[in-house]
């Protein structure tokens, strides 16, 4: 078996943290236990370019256990554990390819590796990996998934243009997943980032946060119970408005920029902090990125402005400007959640993987009816992950009655 990973000695940590993440995914366990009877995906060769993360390895050990054949590399440079991938090759035997902080060529060579095993299906995060499918024109027999919101953004405008090749379901539109995934998972390990990669204190700080989408308002949320003052910057009036009653202050960047202490971006979009920003930061100033790609912050325009750079401390960089102020850029720009910390905890990648899971079967079962188009995942796979996660957490919900059924579907009763 072909795998590279940093170094497979770190295998017996990476397995016992694979299993801490396992006993907190009943959801998808409920589900590798189904696959393991009915093998639903028997003969699938799946290509996955997901964050090799502990949550990930209980993804691939259940499509395994369905009967698929899985390649699995990294869909950013950083959020590779090198451990897990150690574990996933040596004791579990998946071809993995993935080593933190491998450069732009090993990360694409990669990429390479995984589609050489002429994969049935692909699972993406960011869609980088149908994208080199879709320059290289290859053939994907069955479909794929998409994890994340900028890779389904992407395929949508390869729908759109009459570009894609094959079906894709989007997970990342579940509501299973956006609703918890984005919101409390990258709300809590952004901040766990942050914090890991500064040690410092968010309480009374000013925490700017471009972008109050799903993951934006997430991390809100979580700064706010740390007691720092929320600052959010907008384009969308609508959620400019919430997050106003929501009870933040909404302003535009260049105002932020002169009194943030902490920015975050998390927008799915390019340069949203470049260098007119970076000339009015106060001195020590930190900035970070969530969304998905390292193009939120235009670091090319920093390292101009900057006329000194030094690592001061693990993911985080000095840049020192011409007039001596210090701006502080934490793990490259990349996804601060998974380069600095761990990632989403498992009890929420558990709802999100149990689509990924899922939709892998629906694509399985269902290819011959789908065009090339980008669908939604099927709201009785969402509804039923959904009752499944309030089960596994002991949770009941009411029913209604047939009379309250009646009512909600009539018209004619008022007051
Ligand atoms: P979303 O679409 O719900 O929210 C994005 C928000 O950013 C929107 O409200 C939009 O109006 C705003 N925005 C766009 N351009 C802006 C600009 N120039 N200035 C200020 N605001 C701007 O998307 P979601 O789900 O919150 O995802 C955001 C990013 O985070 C995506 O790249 C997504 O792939 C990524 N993501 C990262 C995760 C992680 O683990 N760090 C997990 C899930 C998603």
């Amino acid at each position: 078996m072909k795998y590279d990973v940093k170094d497979l000695s770190l295998s017996k940590k990476g397995r016992l943290r694979i299993e801490w993440a396992d006993d907190n995914m009943p959801v998808l366990n409920l589900i590798r236990a189904r696959f393991a009877k009915e093998k639903p995906l028997t003969g699938t060769k799946v290509a996955c370019c997901l964050h090799v993360t502990t949550e990930t390895a209980v993804l691939m050990l259940t499509l395994k256990a369905g009967g698929a054949d899985i390649a699995l590399c990294a869909s950013n440079p950083l959020s590779t554990q090198d451990d897990v991938a150690a574990s996933l090759a040596k004791d579990y035997g998946i071809p993995v390819f993935a080593i933190k902080g491998e450069n732009h060529k090993t990360y694409y060579g990669h990429i390479e590796a995984v589609l050489g095993y002429r994969p049935d299906l692909t699972m993406d995060d960011g869609a980088d990996l149908v994208s080199v499918i879709h320059k290289k024109k290859g053939r994907i027999p069955l479909g794929g998934t998409e994890e994340t919101t900028t890779g389904v953004i992407r395929l949508r405008a390869m729908e759109k243009e009459n570009k894609l090749l094959y079906p894709i379901v989007a997970v990342n539109d579940a509501q299973t997943k956006y609703l918890f995934d984005n919101r409390y998972g990258t709300g809590q390990s952004t901040i766990d980032g942050i914090i890991r990669a500064t040690n410092k204190l968010v309480a009374g700080t000013n925490f700017v946060i471009c972008g109050y989408g799903w993951c934006g308002r997430g991390a809100a949320m979580r700064a706010k119970g740390l007691g720092a003052n929320v600052i959010i910057v907008e384009v969308d009036p609508f959620k400019a408005l919430e997050a106003v009653m929501d009870g933040f202050l909404v302003m535009p960047v260049a105002r932020a920029a002169k009194v943030g202490d902490i920015f975050v971006t998390v927008t799915g979009d390019i340069h949203v902090l470049r260098p007119e920003h970076f000339r009015i930061m106060k001195d020590k100033a930190i900035i970070c990125n969530s969304g998905h790609f390292n193009v939120e912050i235009d670091i090319p325009g920093l390292v101009k402005l900057s006329r000194k750079r030094r690592l001061t401390r693990d993911f985080v960089e000095e840049f020192v400007l011409a007039d001596g102020r210090r701006i502080y850029l934490l793990g490259d720009g990349r996804l601060i959640n998974l380069a600095a910390a761990e990632g989403h905890p498992a009890q929420v990648m558990d709802m999100s993987f149990a689509n990924q899971a899922l939709s892998a079967e629906f694509m399985k079962k269902n290819y011959r009816r789908l065009e090339k188009k980008v669908y939604k995942v099927p709201v009785d796979i969402d509804r039923r992950i959904a009752e499944l996660k309030l089960v596994s957490m002991g949770i009941k919900i009411d029913r209604l009655t047939p009379e309250q059924k009646k009512y909600l579907a009539s018209w004619e009763m008022g007051t």
